[in-house]
């Protein structure tokens, strides 16, 4: 694709994704024009699961799903790593004055770090990826792993700390893991389910929304904030319900966040245009096919 028409598709991407029924109009062109691709990764998807024993399920109605296992090696070993690098990270990040987003949530290591590797390593485990793909349907892919601190110390106009959906897909699921006990001070993720959400979709253009105006639609009493101990895992569709989260409070946050896209999501049209997959590089000789599909290799 010619690098102006990239150019302006980025620019005029919410064009195509506002309303959210014309997300769908969108993927089902991008699904049908990539069909054998689609059902590849429909298979793999399908055998995941199929490996996998009984797990929890994410809600197709409310679209999120709060896990606190009693034991989940992979996800305590990443906050052990996470736990180190927040230790011996060069301090002034915490306390530096940030620009535009960072004033209320930065990330803590360069996407070619050890510790990003780590984060692919537990976004590729069976389990979580077997939980993603049954309520996506189809195998995603992992389009980000970070590992985020807020503040808490500010509110900022038109931010991520006032309701909103994030724009890639008719689904997605970020995967939130909490690095540290999450309070009521601690800006926890809030969201609205699925359901409750859809109230106001036709009437959503992309952008912020404050909680007056949302209100107005929507009871508040589903206006949910979850907070939980170091290990609790929140499975989010951001696409479908509205959220926001880092709102002023006494404790900062730290929260791990592994998120998964459609392949067919706007922001990996198989046209060929705009991102490559972020975490591609990362595939090599060794890497077993299902993992290159997940990193968007394939
Ligand atoms: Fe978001």
């Amino acid at each position: 694709m010619h690098p102006l028409i990239t150019k302006l598709f980025i620019k005029n991407q919410k064009h195509f994704n506002y309303p959210y029924r014309k997300r769908n109009g969108y993927e089902t062109i991008s699904k049908f024009f990539n069909f054998p691709t689609y059902s590849i990764r429909k298979d793999l998807g399908i055998s995941v699961i199929n490996c996998q024993g009984k797990l929890p399920s994410i809600s197709k109605k409310d679209g999120f799903l709060v896990w606190f296992p009693k034991k989940f090696d992979p996800v305590s070993q990443v906050i052990g790593a996470c736990r180190d690098y927040i230790a011996t990270v060069d301090q002034s990040i915490f306390t530096k004055k940030g620009d535009g987003k960072e004033e209320y949530l930065r990330g803590l290591h360069p996407d070619k770090s050890k510790l990003t590797e780590s984060l692919v390593k537990l976004a590729c485990d069976r389990t979580l990826v077997s939980i993603v793909t049954k309520y996506l349907g189809i195998l995603p892919i992992i389009n980000g792993v970070k590992l985020l601190y807020s503040p808490n110390k500010k509110l900022y106009e038109g931010g991520a700390q006032f309701f909103h959906l994030d724009p890639e897909g008719v689904r997605q699921i970020k995967l939130y893991i909490y690095v540290e006990d999450v309070t009521e001070e601690s800006g926890p993720l809030t969201l609205i389910p699925a359901q409750e959400s859809e109230k106001i979709y036709r009437s959503y253009q992309g952008g912020r929304l404050t909680d007056e105006w949302v209100s107005r639609f929507i009871d508040p009493q589903h206006f949910y904030s979850i907070t939980g101990a170091s290990g609790t895992m929140i499975f989010a569709d951001t696409s479908r319900c509205f959220h926001f989260g880092s709102r002023p409070g006494k404790n900062p946050r730290f929260v791990i966040i592994l998120q998964y896209i459609s392949p067919f999501a706007i922001n990996f049209p198989w046209f060929g245009w705009v991102r490559k997959p972020l975490h591609a590089h990362l595939v090599n000789d060794n890497t077993l096919m299902i993992d290159q599909y997940l990193l968007g290799a394939q």
